[in-house]
């Protein structure tokens, strides 16, 4: 029996399949690559000396999906696949629609008709929107605020109505927090393309000097030094926590949300000076405007995972810190090894 899962080159499917072939797993992986590179699946064969199946196959192309069912013998799926980036959806909403909605309603299909029921979900934080008080429990009223949030919240309302439609489906939706860190190794992590996003890469990126300083968005929250809070948790505790929740699915039926946080918030100016400490760079910085669109503080109550699931976070931020920068500094052009690339104090990046 084997586990299929979708997006498993990219950040949080390669450390998942890591902890997945090491717990005994067969697994199956399908990406397009769209956001990743074949040379994350060398990555995973060498930190765990095993082999998978791999196929180079599109959600949104449903008979090559098919084929994946007919060939292998799927018990359940981790269905990572999607695009994530908040500010391409308000760009692109229609991309964004079809390939999450679309390639879940695909998925979905295909796996009904092989009556395979079991289902873990990478949903997100932002289905939130902009939560009335902190700490978030799972209970709060959903409002995503930009077209990818709307995905996940619609995505998830899917699978429940799914679940309704037929009370076989076991599916587990996780709502993670802001993943960061990487694998020990040093040999698989977060690797953006272009301008990241988001903030751990950005810093990592100034410190090994592909980037000449970050901007931080706004000081005006109501936290301690009023620049905004998230929950950071470390992508092997989110890849673990995975795995508890595949095993919740395979022992019962139902539909439910989990947060996968650590209940513990960090402000940009903390994880600026946790960064320096652990690398023993400096990481100029400027306050700019608030970016549109962000919120001031967001952390999980994570008790339902606990309890439901036997699952916590037990890496640090010191150690997402020390693990995202190993990552960083081994591959300073992610998984080009390559490139030849620098930055000039504009931000942009130049061939050398
Ligand atoms: P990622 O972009 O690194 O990985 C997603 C993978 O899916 C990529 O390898 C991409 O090539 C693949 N993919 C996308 N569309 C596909 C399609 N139509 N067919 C086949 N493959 C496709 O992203 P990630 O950070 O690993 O995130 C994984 C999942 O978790 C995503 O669904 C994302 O929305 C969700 N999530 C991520 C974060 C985060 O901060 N990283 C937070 C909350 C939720
Ligand atoms: N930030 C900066 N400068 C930057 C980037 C970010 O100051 O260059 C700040 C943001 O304003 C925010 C914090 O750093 O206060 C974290 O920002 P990220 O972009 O890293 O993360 P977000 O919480 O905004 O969003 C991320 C993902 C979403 C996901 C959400 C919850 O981008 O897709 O976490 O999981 F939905």
């Amino acid at each position: 029996m084997g586990l299929l899962i979708t997006g498993g080159a990219g950040y949080i499917g390669s450390h998942t399949c890591v902890e997945l072939l090491n717990a005994g797993y067969h697994i199956v992986i399908v990406d397009n690559f769209s956001n990743s590179k074949p040379e994350s699946l060398n990555r995973i064969r060498r930190i765990t000396g095993k082999d998978f199946t791999f196929y180079n196959v599109d959600l949104l192309d449903k008979d090559g999906l098919e084929s994946i069912f007919y060939e292998n013998e799927i018990e359940a799926v981790m269905h990572f696949a999607g695009l994530k980036s908040v500010g391409e959806s308000v760009a692109l909403p229609l991309r964004y629609y079809l390939n999450n909605i679309t390639g879940t309603l695909n998925l979905c299909e295909v796996m009904k008709e092989h009556g395979v029921k079991q289902l873990v979900f990478s949903s997100s934080a932002t289905v939130y929107g902009n939560p009335d008080s902190v700490p978030i429990d799972e209970g709060f009223t959903l409002g995503a605020t930009n077209p990818y949030g709307r995905t996940k919240q619609m995505i998830e309302e899917i699978l429940s109505d799914l679940f309704h439609s037929d009370n076989e489906w076991s599916i587990a939706l996780l709502r993670y927090f802001n993943p960061i860190g990487a694998h020990k190794s040093g040999l698989i992590g977060e690797d953006p393309n272009g301008i990241p996003n988001n903030l751990m890469p950005f810093i990592s990126q100034v410190a090994v000097g592909k980037r000449y300083e970050l901007n931080v968005f706004g000081d005006n929250y109501p936290s301690r030094d009023g620049t905004g809070v998230r929950d950071y948790i470390h992508v092997v505790d989110l890849a673990i926590g995975h795995i508890k929740a595949l095993k919740k699915v395979l022992e019962t039926k139902g539909v439910d949300a989990y947060n996968l946080g650590t209940g513990i918030g960090y402000s940009v100016l903390e994880m600026i000076k946790n960064f320096e400490k652990v690398s023993g760079r400096k990481i100029p910085c400027k306050i700019v405007d608030p970016r549109p669109g962000d919120i001031g503080i967001c952390y999980a109550n994570p008790v339902k995972a606990k309890e439901e699931l036997g699952w916590i976070a037990y890496r640090g931020i010191e150690e997402m810190c020390e693990d995202t920068w190993r990552w960083q500094i081994n591959n300073p052009n992610g998984y080009e090894e390559h490139a030849n690339l620098t930055i000039t104090n504009n931000n942009i990046i130049q061939e050398v």
